[in-house]
This record gives C-alpha cells, structure tokens and sequence, in this order.
C-alpha cells in the first residue's frame, strides 16, 4: 500500500538497535552481559558478537541518508548504556553522549523525527556482575541513565520508550536462556520481569519531570494458538498468552499480574512487588507493539509452564517463524479494548529475515516486501475500524547482528555484506520508497 492510503498524520519509520548496528569496541563504551554471552560456547552461532556490527558509529550519516531517501518519518534506535557509561554508573563518556547528539542532529537535519529506545539489551558488565535486572536497584541505576539521556538529547526526542520488549528482558533471558545473561532459573525470571517494569516506570518519571514529552512503552507480543482442540492445550495456550503478552500490558495498564501467571510466580516474586504499580503505571502517551509471528502451543507434561511449541503449516522465513498477518490485527484490536483505549498506537516493529545475497547489485527480497504489504494490510484494516494505530515502524534498517543468531539472519530493508560493510538498498528499501513518496 502507498502513503496515500493512510490518514493523512500515519507516520512510518524503520527500526535498528544500538548493539545491533554500532560497533560496540569503538568509542570508548563499556563492556556488556552481551559481549560475554556471546563469548561463551554455544550462546551464539559462530561466537559472533557486536564488535563491528555495520559499523554504524563510523557511517551513520550513510544510513541517516538511507532513511531519509527512502522517505521515512521515524528512524526508532536505541542509545547504548554502556556507551554513555561505561560502567553503568557514575562516570559519563563523552565521546559516548557526543556520538548520540549527533545523531539526532543528523536525524533532524534530515527532516526524521527521533524515536528513542533507551535499553535495547546490552546491559553494562558491571551492572550484570551486581545481579543486572534481578537486582530491584536497577529501577534507580536505569532512572540515573535516562537522566543522563534525558539532560543531553531530551529537547530533540519526538518519542521515547524507556525498554524495547520487557519479555525478551525477562522470560527469553532468565526462563529460556536464549539471550543475556543466559539464566534458566524461575526466581531470576520473576524477579527481572518485575524489575523491568519498575524501570519503565522509573525512566518514564524521570523523563516527564526532565519535560519530555511523548513517552511510551514497547511490547512483543507473540499471537498465540492451540496446537490442537484439547481443553488441556486450550489452558496451556491462556497460560503462554498470559506470560508473553498480558503480563506486561495488564502491569502497565491495569496495575496488576494476571492470576494464570501468578501460579508459577508467586513463590518466586520479590518483595514488596505489590506495592510498586503506581511507579510502573506512569502515564504513557502511546503504546508500541512489535510483531512478527504466531506460535503453535501444545501441554507436555513437563514443570510449570508445562508446554511446549510444535510447528504449524504455515510458510515461515528464515527465522523458521510462521507468516500470520492477521495475528497484528487481532492484537491491535485486542490492545485497544482491553488496555489502552483512545492512546495512540503504534506497530514499533514488523518485519522477516530472509536469505539475501546480493546479484549484480541487486537484492531480489520479493517475500519480504509480500510480508510488509500482508501485514499493513491489516494495520489499514483495523484503522478502518477505528483502532487508534498511529504509525508503523520496519524492522530493520539494514541487516544486523541478530542476537544468538549471529549476523545469518538478515532482517534489512538494506543489505549489508558483513566483510566490506558496503549498503546495497534491497528490491524491499525501492518498494518503500515508491510507497512512501515525498515527505511533502
Ligand atoms: C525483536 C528485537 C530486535 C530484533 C527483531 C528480529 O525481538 O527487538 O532487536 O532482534 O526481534
């Protein structure tokens, strides 16, 4: 679909993260739980880390031009903590904060409009050794940071979000143990998935009283559907929408965890967690949903949550993930009637990884511009219906460092050969260019 056939104010943008893209070894920046995750056997494919990335920190104006030819309003990145403060606390790096503040200027030059993420993942080393988000001092660590962010780039933001996906924070990272700090322990996980929603509400405070202003939070949710027609898999589907989905909207919505949740939790929560909703509660201007696929859940006997996913008929990209568009409608619609009402929406992140190499200059990525169109097809549809959605951000800018899955994944609208770290705009980056047009 074009702009045209968006109200007027739909806003679009594309997405990256800081450890994802930068460089990490440049610039004077901390070390990160990431660096030794990936350090450790069998974390990551290839023991790959963000040292270089794309390079980022060295040819970000390149890429700020990439967004802006393309015709985008939004670039949404993230400032890395340990970049700004090498040990999480205390001492600021300049060079670290200067980077940012030339970013943004190089944003605004370009008629783009900021859209901070505050924490995207690498946490400082030195907050990690201290318990990182299983340590409640992290709300007050964090609120220190924003500040710092806050004091430096706050007057040129257009939106922040202090957290991108409190889930893969929590569960992916302490339960499954698939990301950093690689924990698979249900007390840690308890722990971090209320922390993390302390420091949301922290930074979120932090910044309101700093005069910010278009302050957010950032979700994954994952579309959940039962495996077959069972009541036990019915139960076992409400159980993983309960802790993928409703517990972080129901905490930052409702002031509440939801009860399926609980069974698992209750012994293992920290102190006093009830008493902390008003922080977590801090009143938000937009809610951002990241969303990419649905998930097959099926009960198997095992310890709480006692189920596991199995595979489903759909075609899946290169993440092996299904392609289930409908599953963003459901889910706006769903946002909207349970948690958010009026406040304006946003799809923060959508996208695929798929295998693209580049051909005579070319990169022919035909699925993923049939993805981008499948899934702002039912964003078109829910605004016809009424539903707040205010703006929809790809993910990503240029292929990047996928976490555990190293640099094979490739979720760019723009190539990036990870040996020259030359751009090659991909057949998807043309399409949005021709959809989007002229930023008027
Ligand atoms: C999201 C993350 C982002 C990227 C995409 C594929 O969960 O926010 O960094 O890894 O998935």
């Amino acid at each position: 679909p074009k702009r045209s056939e968006f109200p007027e104010d739909f806003l679009f943008g594309v997405a990256t993260s800081s450890y994802q893209i930068e460089g990490h070894a440049k610039g004077g920046a901390g070390p990160t739980h990431w660096d030794s995750f990936a350090a450790t056997p069998g974390n990551v494919v290839r023991a790959e880390n963000g040292d270089l990335a794309c390079d980022h920190y060295t040819r970000w104006a390149e890429d700020l031009d990439l967004i802006a030819n393309a015709g985008f309003d939004i670039y949404r990145f993230s400032t890395s903590w340990a970049r700004v403060m090498p040990e999480g606390r205390g001492a600021v790096n300049a060079e670290g904060l200067d980077f940012y503040d030339r970013l943004v200027d190089g944003m605004l030059e370009r008629g783009i409009k900021p859209a901070l993420t505050l924490y995207h993942w690498e946490l400082p080393a030195a907050l990690a050794d201290l318990g990182g988000w299983r340590n409640r001092d992290i709300a007050g660590w964090f609120g220190d940071f924003t500040q710092v962010i806050a004091d430096r780039l706050g007057d040129r933001i257009w939106s922040a979000a202090p957290i991108n996906e409190p889930w893969c924070v929590g569960w992916l990272s302490h339960f499954l143990g698939h990301h950093a700090p690689g924990l698979r322990d249900i007390r840690a996980t308890a722990h971090a998935m209320h922390h993390v929603l302390l420091a949301h509400g922290t930074a979120t405070q932090v910044m309101r009283a700093s005069g910010m202003t278009n302050l957010g939070a950032v979700c994954n949710f994952e579309y959940p559907l039962p495996a077959d027609d069972s009541p036990e898999t019915a139960a076992a589907t409400r159980l993983y929408d309960a802790y993928y989905n409703r517990f972080f909207a129901e905490g930052l919505f409702l002031g509440r965890y939801p009860d399926e949740v609980m069974e698992g939790f209750a012994p293992h929560m920290p102190k006093g967690w009830q008493d902390d909703f008003s922080t977590i509660q801090a009143p938000l201007d937009w809610f951002g949903l990241n969303y990419y696929t649905c998930k097959r859940i099926a009960p198997d006997g095992s310890a709480w949550p006692s189920h596991t996913e199995v595979a489903g008929p759909l075609p899946k990209t290169e993440m092996g993930w299904e392609i289930y568009p409908e599953g963003l409608s459901s889910f706006l619609t769903r946002i909207a009637r349970d948690y958010t009402g009026d406040l304006p929406l946003f799809v923060t992140e959508n996208g695929m990884a798929s295998a693209d190499t580049v051909i005579g200059g070319k990169v022919t990525d035909a699925a993923r511009i049939a993805y981008y169109s499948a899934h702002l097809a039912e964003v078109q549809k829910v605004i016809a219906e009424g539903v707040p959605v205010k703006g929809y951000i790809g993910w990503s800018l240029l292929d990047n460092y996928e976490w555990a899955l190293g640099y094979e994944k490739r979720f760019g609208l723009v190539h990036v050969d990870f040996d020259t770290l030359q751009r090659t705009p991909k057949a998807s980056y043309l399409e949005w260019k021709d959809a989007l047009g002229d930023r008027g």
